[in-house]
């Protein structure tokens, strides 16, 4: 039967700016990293897929790489526009990115003209699609010059296979150069995707939030439940179907019992809150300033659900953030 989208969907997903730009993007993004491969259950996938469109999720994001196999995450999704959300193509941001090894000899991963431009080629044809909404670099290369692989995320949008361009995990000093780039190329440019979550603080530290509201891009956070651990996932050990349990990016020995402890004590502000950690960690992130979207995983409907319910509380009290903070910075 063909699917047919919840209309209430736009009645309560927040849609925020990216920075400065005309592009607007759910609170919640959902990536497609782990989960959706070809060795994942397509019924699943699509299940994902539905319930997140339902909910006002109208971002989502793919790589070249996701999978396993990689490429295979794209070719289910290029499914999943043919079965379901294929004619509400105009309400979709699909984004898709190379940087990270795709095919063998010297073309196939990093940042030269060469390798972005028919990895996006290569992306567009697995999705059958005739453009994506954002084209990425998906991480700095230290040998090729910043210009050349902002010269081809020009060439990218100016033939029409995406629409804006962006960058990810580039470090400040690198992403103000590229902006520079971009902004003198004056390339339609959004997004700075980068890994944030109570956990990992690099980017903060680093001043990649500062940089972004400076320049007025936005800042869309992948990560943002630290693979999980800031869920309940864990805190009965390792369940088999974990990400940790099935051995994706995510290893059994990054859940120490230390980690566990802060997650208990922040579990018990969550609840305090009425919410999940999960629907805490969502808020938290997009709390910071200079951050769009939460670029959240899932591996079953009822996890996108989760995380959606949480944005009916984002605000946070002083005393809350001091408490959350005094947690992440104990020795255990
Ligand atoms: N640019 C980059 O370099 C880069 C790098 C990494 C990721 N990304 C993007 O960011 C996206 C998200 O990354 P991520 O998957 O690491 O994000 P994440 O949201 O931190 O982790 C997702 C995992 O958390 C668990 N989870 C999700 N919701 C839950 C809930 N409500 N309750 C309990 N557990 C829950 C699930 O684990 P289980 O599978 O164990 O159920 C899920 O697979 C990726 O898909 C990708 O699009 C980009």
């Amino acid at each position: 039967m063909s699917y047919c989208p919840a209309e209430n969907r736009y009645e309560t997903m927040p849609y925020r700016r990216a920075g400065r730009t005309g592009l607007r993007l759910p609170a919640v993004s959902l990536g497609l990293w782990h989960n959706f491969g070809s060795v994942d259950v397509y019924d699943n996938c699509r299940a994902m897929a539905r319930t997140a469109f339902d909910l006002g999720i109208t971002h989502f994001d793919l790589a070249n790489n996701y999978g396993p196999e990689p490429g295979s995450a794209e070719i289910t999704f290029g499914r999943i526009l043919r079965d379901d959300l294929g004619p509400f193509r105009d309400e979709l941001i699909i984004s898709s990115k190379a940087g990270y090894l795709m095919w063998p000899g010297p073309y196939g991963e990093w940042g030269s003209r060469k390798y972005l431009i028919a990895s996006c080629d290569q992306s567009l044809k697995r999705m059958n699609l005739e453009y994506v909404d954002i084209f990425y670099h998906h991480r700095p290369d230290p040998d090729t010059p910043v210009e050349e692989s902002m010269l081809a995320l020009d060439q990218i949008v100016r033939s029409g296979k995406a629409l804006y361009a962006g960058i990810s995990n580039y470090g400040p000093e690198r992403a103000a150069e590229a902006i520079a780039i971009l902004r003198e190329l004056k390339t339609p440019f959004v997004l700075h995707q980068i890994r944030y979550n109570m956990f990992d603080r690099a980017h903060e530290k680093a001043g990649s939030f500062r940089l972004l509201e400076k320049e007025g891009v936005g800042g869309i956070v992948f990560s943002p439940l630290a693979q999980g651990l800031l869920t309940d996932r864990y805190l009965n050990g390792i369940p088999a179907d974990s990400r940790a349990g099935r051995g994706g990016f995510l290893k059994r020995d990054q859940v120490t019992p230390e980690l566990l402890s802060k997650v208990r004590a922040l579990t018990d502000i969550a609840v305090e809150r009425g919410q999940t950690l999960a629907e805490m960690a969502i808020a938290w992130v997009l709390h910071q300033p200079g951050v769009t979207s939460a670029l959240v995983g899932a591996s079953r409907p009822g996890q996108i659900r989760d995380v959606v319910a949480g944005l009916r509380q984002l605000e946070f009290s002083d005393e809350e953030l001091d408490r959350i903070e005094q947690i992440l910075n104990r020795a255990d």
